[in-house]
C-alpha cells in the first residue's frame, strides 16, 4: 500500500502557499509504481467498462489499471489537445484554472472509472464527472492515490463512489 512517505513534498510550488505532493519517488521505484497501480484498482464488485485517465498525471496510472481490468481507456485532456466533436468543462483548482475536454464517443451507457493522482479541491474531478454525465455515462466512480482531506474535494464528489489510497 502506498503511504504518505512515498511522496516527495515541495512547499510553495507551483505558487506560494501550496504544498506540492510529488509522485516522482513512486514512479522511480518499480515496486512502488506497481503497488500504486494495484491500490488504484476498483473493488472487485465494481462494474467498470472503461477507464478515464486525467491529463497529465492520471495518464501515468490509468492505462495500467485499464489493461489489468481488461477494458479500454479514454483520455480527459487539457483543451486544445484533442480533435473532433468534444465536450468541454472548466476546472477551477487550488492554483489556477484549466479547461478540460473529452471525446464523448463510446461513453454512453458505460460505467466509467476515473483515475487521477490527487483529489484536492475536486475542481478537476467535478469537471470530468460533468462531461462524462453529459456524454451519457451509466455511472462514474473515482480512484485517487491521494486525497487532501481539508479541501472540499470529497464534498464536490458527494454523489459518486470515491476511493483514495492516502488521505491526509
Ligand atoms: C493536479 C492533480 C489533479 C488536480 C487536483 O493536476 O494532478 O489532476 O490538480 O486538484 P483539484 O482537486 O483541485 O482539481 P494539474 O492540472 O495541476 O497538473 P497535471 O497536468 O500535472 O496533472
Ligand atoms: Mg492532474
Amino acid at each position: 500500500m502506498i503511504t504518505l512517505e512515498d511522496f516527495d513534498t515541495y512547499p510553495d510550488f507551483p505558487i506560494e502557499g501550496i504544498l506540492f505532493y510529488d509522485i516522482a519517488p513512486i514512479l522511480a521505484s518499480p515496486e512502488r509504481f506497481r503497488e500504486a497501480c494495484i491500490d488504484l484498482m476498483p473493488p472487485r464488485d465494481a462494474q467498470v467498462d472503461i477507464v478515464a485517465g486525467v491529463d497529465a498525471r492520471g495518464f501515468i496510472f490509468a492505462p495500467v489499471v485499464a489493461q489489468t481490468l481488461g477494458v479500454g481507456m479514454t483520455m480527459v485532456r487539457k483543451k486544445g489537445k484533442l480533435p473532433g466533436e468534444l465536450l468541454e468543462a472548466d476546472a477551477t483548482i487550488e492554483y489556477g484554472a484549466s479547461e478540460l475536454v473529452i471525446n464523448p464517443n463510446g461513453i454512453a451507457g458505460r460505467h466509467v472509472l476515473v483515475i487521477d493522482d490527487i483529489l484536492a479541491t475536486g475542481g478537476t474531478a467535478r469537471a470530468v464527472a460533468e462531461m462524462l454525465e453529459k456524454a451519457g455515462a451509466a455511472s462514474v466512480r473515482f480512484s485517487f492515490l491521494m486525497e487532501i482531506g481539508d479541501l472540499p474535494g470529497r464534498e464536490a464528489l458527494a454523489s459518486y463512489e470515491v476511493a483514495s489510497v492516502v488521505v491526509i
